[in-house]
């Protein structure tokens, strides 16, 4: 029996999450899986039930789980607390932390039934691209030291540190290389070492890594030109291997390069493959409580899931292809619908996948 934690969170976080359970309890008949789901709070909802966004309680059940489900947390309302209390960095960070969550995975593929929603030109998106951002996440400017605020006046500041060891990019660098070797065997790491000292080591240590996989070429471009490439022309990438921050900003766009937002799944791993799966984006205050928001990076991630802990890469690709058929039939939330089609409701969209299923 494998346990799942499942933390909703904020905003469109418990909408979505629905309908990703309502997939998965359809998978677990169909495949027979043996899965148990188990709910708990976390971000700013547990700021409200419990005082604290990361509950001693819910950190207990994800100790205990095989694997977390995670919808989305922030929002406007927990904005006015101090910076260290609000849901994203006394949750969402901490959790990658204790985990030792450090590969990030985050697949931006646009179905071939959603080039329209493609926002680059026709010519340029052609019959599709693939991409894959393997982004490292428990290091960087995210968790470096020092980092806080002193002084006052003008000549108050604020400041971070970003900081990489060796074996930090070391293993994010061999999941990356790894990861492409069963693609199209092109990495492109992504940095700032025209600039940044840490930068500079990372590109090092990322092209003796490279030598460990020589059957994988690499390049590495600058993240200033890397956004720019992404949109003249996506099909030069396959695995895009950043750092956390770089790898925070060139996800949300290649997102938007597959349609939308509520399009990217991901994965964040450990040594173990324990992972915490949860979509790229946020908690979307702008349209929470309003029933249309995509489901589909939370019926997504869910598949990532099934394939990344618990190797069930039959479950995760009939997900895939229920996603797929969805599309194919036209059946669109409004971000993605671009053809004149009506928009269907969240839970509309949860329903056409299990059908399709
Ligand atoms: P966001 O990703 O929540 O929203 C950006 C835009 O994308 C909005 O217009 C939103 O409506 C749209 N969007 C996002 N997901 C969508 C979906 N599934 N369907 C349709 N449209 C979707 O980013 P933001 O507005 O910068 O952040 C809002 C809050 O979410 C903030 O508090 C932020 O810190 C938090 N956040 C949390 C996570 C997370 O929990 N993993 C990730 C990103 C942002
Ligand atoms: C993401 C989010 C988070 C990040 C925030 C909410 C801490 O933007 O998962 O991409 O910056 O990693
Ligand atoms: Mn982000």
């Amino acid at each position: 029996m494998k346990q799942v934690a499942v933390l909703a969170g904020d905003g469109i976080g418990p909408e979505v999450m629905d309908e990703a359970i309502k997939v998965l309890e359809a998978v677990r008949k169909k495949f027979d899986l043996s899965l148990r789901f188990v709910t708990a709070t976390v971000g700013g909802a547990a700021i409200d039930q419990h005082g604290e966004a990361l509950p001693a309680a819910t950190l207990q059940l994800c100790e205990q789980s095989d694997a977390i489900l995670f919808g989305s947390v922030g929002g406007p309302q927990w904005e006015s607390l101090p910076p260290e209390r609000q849901p994203e960095r006394a949750s969402l960070l901490p959790l990658r932390k204790h985990f030792d969550l450090f590969c990030n995975l985050r697949p931006a593929r646009v179905f071939p039934a959603l080039t329209g929603a493609c926002p680059l030109r026709a010519d340029i998106v052609g019959d599709g691209f693939d991409i894959l951002v393997v982004r490292e996440l428990t290091s960087d400017i995210y968790f470096g030291t020092p980092r806080g605020r002193e002084g006052s006046g003008p000549d108050e500041r604020g400041f971070d540190t970003m900081s990489y060891t060796r074996a930090e990019i070391e293993r994010i660098s061999r999941m990356a290389f790894a990861a492409a070797r069963l693609r199209r065997k092109r990495v492109t790491s992504v940095d700032k070492a025209n600039v940044l000292s840490t930068m500079v080591l990372w590109r090092q240590v990322v092209t003796e890594v490279a030598r460990e996989f020589s059957d994988v070429e690499v390049r590495h471009i600058y993240v200033d030109n890397a956004t720019m490439q992404l949109v003249r022309d996506p099909h030069q990438f396959d695995v895009m291997l950043c750092g956390n921050m770089f790898g925070d900003i060139i996800s949300d766009e290649a997102a938007m390069l597959t349609g939308s937002m509520g399009m990217l799944a991901s994965a964040s791993l450990n040594s173990e493959r324990f992972g915490l799966f949860e979509p790229a984006g946020g908690s979307a205050p702008d349209i929470a409580g309003k029933g249309i928001a995509n489901p589909l990076a939370q019926i997504l991630s869910a598949a990532m899931m099934l394939r990344y802990s618990f190797g069930r890469e039959d479950a995760a690709d009939a997900i895939d292809r229920a996603v797929e058929k969805t599309l194919v039939r036209g059946i669109r939330t409004g971000d993605i619908a671009t053809g004149g089609e009506t928009p269907v409701t969240t839970a509309a969209m949860g329903d056409a996948v299990v059908a399709a299923l």
